[in-house]
């Protein structure tokens, strides 16, 4: 059985392979035109080798880098969006170019027909030219393995066409990667300004080698060279930071801002959620705090978590008083019930909140989040409730209507989310939270669900797992530390008001 599984999946990975590589071709070959088109005029006359070989260069070179990402990346990345989104801002990056050589060119002859008292180089201007915007958008949207694929494409494409100065070159490589390594998380606005006064500061060493290669050092070109670098960055952010929404927009992308962005009580479903049900919200808050630090520890992305926990049971929102979380000593509506009706109602919040988060149009990240986060786990508490009831007829009890639909997680994200949600509720119900209480806990829910196989789709390794259950022992032992010294800090204070 298994190695027919494993014949299905290299056939499978070889039909991947195959497509990615007819999209490699597309795209070659129309960034090789587009090049064409602004850097040289085409000229289809039948002798012309000059045509032929530039173009056999350019597309092989182009080729031969995207065939090299395509074999070193994951499944994931090699979408038919992200290649048409890379050759969009290869498009934009080209019309920046010729822009600002436009305007390089004019402001250089303007002040050599006029008399200022000094001169202006091509070479020292290009300085102030956003070479690195592209690679920004790139890391913005997608991730470092497509950002470099396009910092490498990008500067062969400078490297060919502008021959005669391999400064653009090396600066366009520098550059882009500086800008590419300073967005590693893109959390906020600002880290394009941390990009832009990086991309600056790269022009520094820029400058001289400029001015130790000039016959003539002049003091001025230096002023002149460090002014253009400021300029670039300022370029790079300012361009960057405006386009990466509608990016965004444009492809469906999800970014770290966007979750950020949403994951807040003015998100009105975030808000209801706390107003109707605090005991969920409250959860949701733990779990957020949780799944966050572990992430870090396992190379998941802990912004997707967080927001991923905030939002995942917003479909208890329906029916709050059915959710033990919110019933505060009241009355339990499922007294009432039987334990098959339980259980729908139980189970029935995974599908409202995915109709909720598709009404509200949250990223398809976070849905999936909410559609994974039991699994095909099964409601225990009433299954063993209907076993118990039809004791003579044990058999008579599906145990198909007390599991969740699932599908079980299928990224580290969900993974973690699962551990997180059913560690909190388990921890908050411990009589005394002690730190070696809630370490055996700890482990001992996270074997359960090993064991129970709702892990198998996703990416999570035995030793990530060991990462998160210490994670998760330091977390909920640092948050009830705090409400015990905070009770008791509270019940003194009353006693001292009280004496
Ligand atoms: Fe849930
Ligand atoms: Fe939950």
């Amino acid at each position: 059985m298994k190695s027919i599984s494993n014949n299905i999946e290299i056939q499978k990975s070889d039909k991947t392979y195959n497509i990615s590589m007819f999209i490699g071709i597309v795209f070659s070959l129309l960034t090789t035109i587009l090049c064409e088109m602004f850097f040289n005029s085409i000229d289809l006359g039948p002798k012309n080798i000059d045509f032929i070989s530039r173009v056999t260069v350019v597309f092989l070179t182009i080729f031969s880098i995207y065939g090299f990402y395509v074999r070193s990346s994951i499944k994931k990345d090699l979408k038919i969006k992200n290649f048409i989104t890379i050759f969009m801002v290869l498009f934009l990056s080209i019309i920046v170019l010729k822009f600002f050589q436009f305007l390089t060119d004019a402001l250089i002859n303007e002040i050599q027909s006029s008399d200022y008292g000094f001169k202006l180089t091509s070479t020292e201007l290009t300085l102030a030219f956003p070479m690195a915007t592209g690679a920004l958008l790139i890391q913005s949207v997608m991730n470092t393995r497509m950002a470099a694929m396009f910092v490498f494409i990008w500067s062969a494409i400078i490297g060919f066409y502008f021959v005669d100065t391999i400064f653009l070159f090396l600066f366009t490589i520098s550059s882009s990667l500086v800008a590419v390594s300073s967005v590693v998380k893109v959390r906020s606005r600002g880290v394009y300004l941390r990009a832009g006064l990086n991309i600056a500061l790269l022009s520094i060493p820029f400058s001289l080698i400029i001015l130790l290669s000039s016959e003539s050092f002049v003091y001025i070109d230096f002023l002149i060279c460090i002014f253009s670098g400021l300029l670039g960055g300022l370029f790079c952010y300012l361009i960057a930071s405006g386009l990466t929404p509608i990016l965004e927009h444009l492809g469906n992308y999800v970014t770290d801002m966007r979750l950020i962005e949403i994951a807040t009580l003015d998100h009105p479903l975030l808000n209801e959620l706390s107003i109707q049900a605090s005991g969920t919200w409250n959860h949701s808050m733990v779990m957020g705090m949780m799944g966050e630090m572990a992430s870090d520890l396992v190379g998941a992305n802990p912004v997707l978590v967080r927001t991923g926990a905030y939002f995942h049971d917003i479909g208890k929102i329906k029916k709050t008083m059915y959710f033990i979380e919110n019933q505060q000593g009241e009355d339990n509506p499922h007294d009432k019930l039987t334990p098959s009706m339980s259980a729908l109602i139980i189970k029935s919040h995974v599908k409202e909140g995915v109709e909720m988060a598709q009404k509200y149009k949250l990223p398809s990240l976070v849905i999936d989040m909410i559609k994974e986060h039991h699994g095909t786990s099964l409601i225990e508490y009433f299954y063993n409730k209907a076993l118990n009831d039809q004791k003579d007829n044990a058999e008579e009890v599906d145990e198909l209507l007390y599991r969740y639909p699932g599908p079980k997680p299928q990224s580290k994200e969900a993974g973690i989310l699962m551990l997180a949600d059913c560690i909190e509720a388990s921890v908050r119900a411990l009589p005394e939270h002690t730190k070696d209480n809630i370490q055996v806990l700890v482990k001992k829910m996270i074997n359960k669900i090993f064991a129970a196989g709702q892990l198998d789709e996703c990416d999570l390794t035995l030793n990530d797992l060991y990462k998160i259950a210490g994670s998760f022992v330091k977390t909920l032992t640092g948050i009830y530390h705090q409400r015990i010294a905070y009770v008791d800090n509270k019940e003194s204070n009353v006693n001292t008001i009280l004496k």
